[in-house]
């Protein structure tokens, strides 16, 4: 098998293709540099510099590396910017994403992973989010997602192509701190970029009917959600023409925003900086947690890390891009 993963210069991207390659998986990489860093990949990992937008360079690379499956994890990704700018948003992650699946059916690719999101349930009400949970997300982000979903699955089902729509939940920490997520767009980073400047970290809303009041959130170890892109990559090749696995990529354990800003604090030895609070955010839901059990079952895959070892590496990474941080 020689897999291409889209987007793997990007955060996640680049641990895919670092747990694929250690595993013993022939990878290459395909991506534009928009926001991804040549520089994370290993260095016996080709790197095709162009946009999965763009055919021409899908067939030749697919052609010249004799590519046999796909991870799809090229795409937009701030939430806020897609309800800024929705075209953007569809061009790039639904119109991408069906030129990617037309180069793939003609190439006679395989196997396909695609990179979806627990944006797709939108404000789930319910204790653990499982695939069964119903899809209806509220922001164009997460609808691009779910249409991705739809196209991989229908693409699949006609062509006879085994696919895997991976629903992560909260994603944070580094395998090195060279690979650290250098975007400020999530609670973690938020707390850093806070601590840094001298501010005490923010909790939005803390009337939610959870057990501190703040929002709980289900959050994954990068090196973690690596793993399951092996996996789930690993189960495709093995089952050819096996139809579809739609897994959500979670713990099943839940932390609250409190929870995290009091670890924040003594992981960055801010213990000072105790949080302030604010009111609720438009479009948080109160509790997003994940069932793992279907992701247990279908691929034998668990969470290894816990989330201090997520935030401690995290902060690392942080630190390497800000060194003024740990000066505090
Ligand atoms: N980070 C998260 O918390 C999170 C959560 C759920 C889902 N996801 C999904 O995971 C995937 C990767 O996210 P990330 O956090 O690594 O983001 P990222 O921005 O670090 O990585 C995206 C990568 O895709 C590349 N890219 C973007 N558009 C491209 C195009 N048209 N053609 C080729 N390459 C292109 C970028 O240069 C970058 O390297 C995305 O699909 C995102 O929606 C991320």
């Amino acid at each position: 098998m020689t897999w291409l993963i889209t987007g793997g210069a990007g955060y996640i991207g680049a641990h895919v293709a670092r747990a694929m390659t250690e595993a013993g998986e022939r990878v290459a990489v395909l991506d534009d540099l928009s926001s991804g860093v040549a520089g994370r990949l290993p260095r016996e990992v080709p790197l095709v510099r162009g946009s999965v937008l763009d055919r021409a360079v899908l067939d030749r690379a697919f052609a010249e590396l004799g590519v046999t499956g796909v991870v799809h994890l090229a795409a937009k990704k701030q939430v806020g910017e897609s309800v800024e700018k929705p075209l953007l948003y569809y061009r790039e992650n639904v119109h991408g994403l069906t030129v990617l699946l037309e180069a793939v059916v003609d190439a006679g690719v395989g196997s396909f992973v695609f990179s979806s999101s627990a944006a797709v349930y939108g404000m789930p009400d319910v204790d653990l989010v499982t695939e069964e949970t119903p899809c209806l997300p509220i922001n164009p982000y997460g609808e691009t997602k779910l249409a991705g979903e739809w196209l991989v699955r229908a693409t699949g089902a006609a062509h006879g192509i085994s696919t895997a729509c991976l629903r992560y939940f909260n994603v944070a920490g580094a395998a090195r701190p060279e690979l650290a997520d250098t975007g400020v767009f999530n609670i973690i980073p938020m707390m850093f970029d806070r601590i840094t400047r001298g501010e005490r970290p923010r909790i939005f809303g803390t009337d939610y009917d959870t057990p501190d009041g703040s929002c709980v959130r289900d959050y994954i170890h990068i090196e973690d959600l690596a793993t399951a892109h092996l996996a789930a990559a690993r189960r495709l090749a093995e089952r050819p023409g096996a139809g579809d696995l739609t897994l959500n990529v979670g713990t099943g354990h839940g932390v609250s925003v409190r929870e995290m800003a009091d670890l924040i604090g003594a992981v960055t030895g801010r213990t000072d900086l105790t949080a302030e609070t604010g009111p609720r955010r438009p479009g948080d839901p109160a509790r997003v947690v994940a069932s793992g059990e279907r992701i247990a079952k279908e691929l034998g895959w668990r969470a290894r890390h816990d989330v201090r070892s997520m935030v401690t590496s995290a902060w690392e990474g942080w630190c390497l891009h800000h060194p003024e941080a740990r000066r505090g």
